[in-house]
């Protein structure tokens, strides 16, 4: 796997179209590098809208060690999507940009919200990747369940935590102002910290 893999996610990446709901380039290309890395542990997806972020995590994976990515999302969208478009269907065009992207062997889809996938999850978590409902109580909720499985040295990644009051919240909660990471950094909207070891 080279920079010919990378370009190649970039253009698929690119082809899932409708960025304004998504990660940003250099966004995906840090969670592709993330991905890569991951050996110990699977990588989760809460939120996937139509697959741009999971195309980079799981691209990221198939040139690393082809971790399982488990993208988890009702695919009924949240409410900033309802305000726009009305109801809600993102499964099929989620499913046509994994297929197309190669990555139908390493994407597992749940078709779940956050919690209901949660209640029988049992996997150690080497990148936890929070995009789900993005009002305070369901990031937190989103945290509190999942983050209990990220391994000591694995990574949790939160999108759009500068400027959406909800995910900027829990960050300063549950990174900022805890002693349970030791590296902490901000990539766009993202802001990313690795689990302390010990
Ligand atoms: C901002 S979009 C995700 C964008 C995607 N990560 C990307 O960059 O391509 C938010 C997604 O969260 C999903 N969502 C809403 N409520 C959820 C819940 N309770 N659990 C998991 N996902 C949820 C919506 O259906 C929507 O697809």
């Amino acid at each position: 796997m080279n920079d010919n893999h990378l370009q190649e996610t970039i253009r698929l990446a690119n082809a899932v179209g409708d960025p304004k709901h998504a990660v940003t380039a250099n966004e995906g290309i840090f969670l592709y590098n993330r991905a890569k890395e991951c050996s110990k542990g699977v990588i989760v997806e809460i939120g996937s809208w139509k697959g741009r972020s999971a195309v980079w995590l799981g691209r990221g994976s198939q040139a690393g060690f082809k971790r399982e990515v488990y993208a988890v999302d009702p695919h009924t969208g949240s409410p900033e999507h309802h305000r726009l478009y009305g109801k809600i269907w993102t499964l099929p065009v989620f499913q046509k940009n994994i297929e197309r992207a190669g990555l139908s062997n390493i994407v597992v889809s749940l078709v779940k919200t956050s919690e209901e996938a949660s209640k029988d999850w049992k996997e150690p978590i080497e990148l936890l990747f929070i995009d789900g409902r993005h009002d305070y109580k369901y990031v937190k909720q989103d945290y509190d369940l999942w983050s209990r499985f990220l391994i000591p040295g694995g990574i949790v990644v939160f999108h759009d935590s500068i400027r959406w009051p909800g995910p900027k919240l829990v960050v300063d909660e549950v990174i900022y102002k805890t002693r349970d990471f030791m590296k902490v950094g901000i990539i766009n909207s993202i802001t990313w910290a690795v689990k302390k070891k010990t």
